[in-house]
């Protein structure tokens, strides 16, 4: 009697256990250290389409020369592939731009995370000397004498055409710049034949590495801060690059003014990396290749050898998805 209970109670167990076995094996998956990009949702498409228009008006800058696109090319990658950007009259700028697709994802905005939101970071050109060197309320006068916009505006905004609802419809443009069902997406989501063998080598060097330390999460980076030489001396990062140190490479202490913040960056995304070169938020690095040998020597303390340079470029092709403005 005893042992035929307990030859029940082990093939229970036994039963117990072959249930679980693909359970674990699903929940492996999706405790991987990176997310599909979600899709965008609840934004109004009317607002979208307004957004998008202002993201290529030039009268947000002071003589109507530049857009958020001069800078934020969209079928480039939403960069301008500049080391540094260019602004009204030619300005040089001191910093790479970043890409505006999946900044909604992002923790905060800006290599060293000055604005909190999408919202607040276009204070950041409008102003800049060297970008689009204006002001809200030349802004908004100019745009005032365009009929057809401002009879846009009142129809979404209760209080029509103001800074605020500029912001509004800009941001809501960025919120809808998700590139979303990657190669990448699709096999996090089940998909096996999605990656080739190549890419899941790279990703498993990706991660072995440790680069998944940093670049992590939906937007493979976006949501934490780390130092640029966070193992090895980034005063010879600076030796290397030739150039003196400005005040943009102080990063974060820019913000707070706080010592220990210097060179601390926010972490880029790499879900476009492959779009857009250069690289660093210097813009010094001019390929892939350079940005992650110099990655696994100053981030991670190693020599990285060419053949899994490679095999990490091929992984991170897979992370580009689709946007109908990102051309292939
Ligand atoms: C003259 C070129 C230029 C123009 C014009 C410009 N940007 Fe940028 N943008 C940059 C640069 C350079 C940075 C990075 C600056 C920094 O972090 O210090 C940036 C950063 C950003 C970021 C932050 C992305 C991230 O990952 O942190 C967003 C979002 C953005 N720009 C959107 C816009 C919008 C919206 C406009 C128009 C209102 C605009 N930009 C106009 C060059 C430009
Ligand atoms: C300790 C955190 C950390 C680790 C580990 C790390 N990175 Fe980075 N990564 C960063 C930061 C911070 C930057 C921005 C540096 C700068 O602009 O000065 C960056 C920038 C990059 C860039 C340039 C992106 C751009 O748009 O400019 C690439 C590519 C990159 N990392 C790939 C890698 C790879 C591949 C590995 C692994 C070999 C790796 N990273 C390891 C933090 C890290």
């Amino acid at each position: 009697m005893v042992s035929k209970v307990v030859v029940t109670l082990r093939l229970y167990l036994c039963i117990l256990l072959l249930c679980w076995i693909p359970k674990l094996y699903a929940f492996d998956l999706v405790h991987e250290p990176i997310s599909p990009i979600p899709a965008a949702s609840n934004l109004s498409p009317e607002k979208i389409e307004l957004g998008e228009s202002l993201f290529h008006d030039v009268r947000l800058s002071k003589d109507n020369s530049i857009s958020c696109a001069s800078c934020h090319n969209l079928s480039k990658g939403g960069t301008d592939n500049q080391p540094v950007s260019r602004g009204v009259n030619d300005a040089l700028g001191s910093a790479n731009a970043p890409t505006v697709y999946n900044s909604a994802l992002n923790f905060m905005q800006f290599w060293d995370g000055r604005a909190f939101n999408l919202r607040e970071q276009t204070n950041g050109p409008v102003h800049n000397p060297v970008e689009m060197n204006s002001n809200w309320p030349e802004i908004t006068h100019k745009l005032s004498h365009d009929r057809p916009l401002s009879e846009r505006f009142a129809r979404l905004y209760p209080e029509g055409l103001t800074a605020d609802n500029i912001q509004d419809a800009i941001a809501t443009f960025e919120a809808s710049l998700l590139t979303s069902h990657s190669p990448f997406d699709r096999w996090l989501k089940g998909d096996a034949q999605a990656l080739s063998e190549q890419q899941i080598q790279g990703y498993r060097l990706f991660k072995s590495y440790g680069c998944i330390s940093c670049h992590q999460g939906a937007n493979v980076g976006g949501n934490m801060f780390a130092y640029l030489g966070a193992v090895n001396n980034v005063q010879s990062y600076f030796q290397q690059r030739g150039t003196p140190i400005n005040p943009p490479d102080y990063g974060r202490y820019n913000v707070t003014g706080e010592l220990e913040d210097k060179y601390l960056f926010k972490v880029p995304s790499l879900r476009l990396a492959v779009k857009t070169a250069p690289y660093f938020h210097d813009g010094s690095v001019s390929t892939l290749q350079e940005a992650i040998r110099l990655m696994a020597r100053y981030q991670l303390g190693r020599e990285i050898p060419d053949n899994h340079t490679e095999a990490i470029i091929i992984f991170l092709h897979s992370l580009v998805g689709e946007h109908p403005r990102l051309t292939p």
